[in-house]
């Protein structure tokens, strides 16, 4: 009777099951309650990957944080109390998985140097993601203050190769959220129903992403031997998108023409020198994008890049025009 049930197939696919959870990378994410972080944590915690979640006292005993705290604990997410400035924490943590993902903000781009000694004397990290998510700032035209900003993530790319880490960098574009919702108008709330601002010709390619499919993509090349040390571009065909053609598949969805008033780069950069912090960041990043066309003014050579959607086409993305389409 033992017998029979050990070889019974309930309990055959019962351990094939965990033998494929014992095959997948435990997952550290280091600013999974910040804006993108916490769409890695849910696509690792969904996709079966033991994930982890490292996170400083005081935000557990945040209130505005509660909810997303309690959503991680119920999708099986484990939380480890540590912060980037307690080294000792970080080689704790790290001790009890195989890949950190660090998403952390802006201000802690720079601090990633002591992720990475952690990395050292944990000795047993598989893999390290620097926070990047944007463009990818090794090609790029930015001017300050975004040209600073950049210059500090690629940075660390170089800190992380010279200790021979291994790494992914993602390079996830715009996030439609911060976009989309205002058809990329700074003092907007809404897209537009009269009247538009396009910086430069609208003529560069830009690609816009839902968070949730940049969670997805990170997440599957975890444990991926194809984006081993490479640079992984989010640019799945159907959100790529000029300025202009973004407004005429607006236009077409409300049934109106938008008046158009064209900034010329030379104004776009005046308006960058004049304007004050935060919001000149916010124009130098989107004179990158918009003027430069610095997401889609290069080749992905095999050397150095793969891209999401060519090596994961089983994935489901949210097109450009059904995130417009919510809108309407
Ligand atoms: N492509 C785009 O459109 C786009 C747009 C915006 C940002 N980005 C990029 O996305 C990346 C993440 O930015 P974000 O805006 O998502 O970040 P964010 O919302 O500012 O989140 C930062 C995270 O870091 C955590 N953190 C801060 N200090 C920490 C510390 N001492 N120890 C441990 N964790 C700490 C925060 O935790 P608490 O919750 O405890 O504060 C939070 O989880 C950046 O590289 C940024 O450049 C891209």
């Amino acid at each position: 009777m033992f017998k029979a049930l050990n070889n019974c197939s309930f309990f055959n696919h019962l351990r094939r099951g965990r033998k494929k959870m014992a095959e997948k990378s435990k997952i550290l994410i280091i600013g999974g309650t910040g804006y993108i972080g916490k769409f890695i944590v849910e696509a690792g915690a969904k996709s079966g990957h033991p994930t982890f979640l490292l996170v400083r006292e005081a935000t557990l005993s945040d209130p505005a944080k509660a909810p997303l705290i309690e959503s991680f604990k119920k999708s099986g997410v484990t939380l480890i109390i540590g912060d980037l400035y307690d080294h000792a924490s970080l080689v704790k943590a790290f001790k009890q998985v195989d890949v950190v993902i660090s998403t952390v903000g802006h201000n802690q781009l720079g601090d990633q140097g002591k992720i990475i000694a952690a990395i050292k004397e944990a000795g047993n990290i598989k893999k390290f993601y620097p926070s990047e998510f944007g463009n990818d700032v090794d090609r790029t035209n930015a001017v300050e203050p975004a040209k600073t900003a950049f210059a500090i993530k690629a940075q660390i790319r170089r800190a992380i190769e010279a200790e021979g880490i291994p790494h992914t960098y993602v390079s996830s574009n715009c996030f439609a959220g911060y976009f989309l919702p205002t058809l990329a108008q700074p003092s907007g709330s809404a897209p537009p129903r009269d009247k538009v601002v396009i910086l430069g010709d609208g003529n560069a390619k830009v690609v816009f992403n839902d968070e949730h499919d940049i969670g997805t993509y990170t997440i599957k090349t975890v444990d991926d031997p194809r984006t081993l040390n490479k640079i992984v571009y989010i640019k799945p065909p159907h959100n790529i998108y000029s300025f202009n053609e973004l407004v005429a598949l607006w236009e077409k969805k409300i049934g109106k023409t938008l008046e158009k008033v064209y900034l010329s780069e030379e104004q776009v950069l005046k308006n960058i020198q004049e304007s004050p912090v935060p919001l000149n960041v916010v124009l130098s990043i989107s004179h990158s994008i918009f003027v430069k066309g610095d997401q889609t003014n290069f080749e992905i050579k095999p050397s150095f890049g793969v891209e999401a959607s060519e090596l994961y086409p089983d994935v489901k993305y949210t097109t450009v025009d059904e995130y417009l389409s919510r809108f309407v």
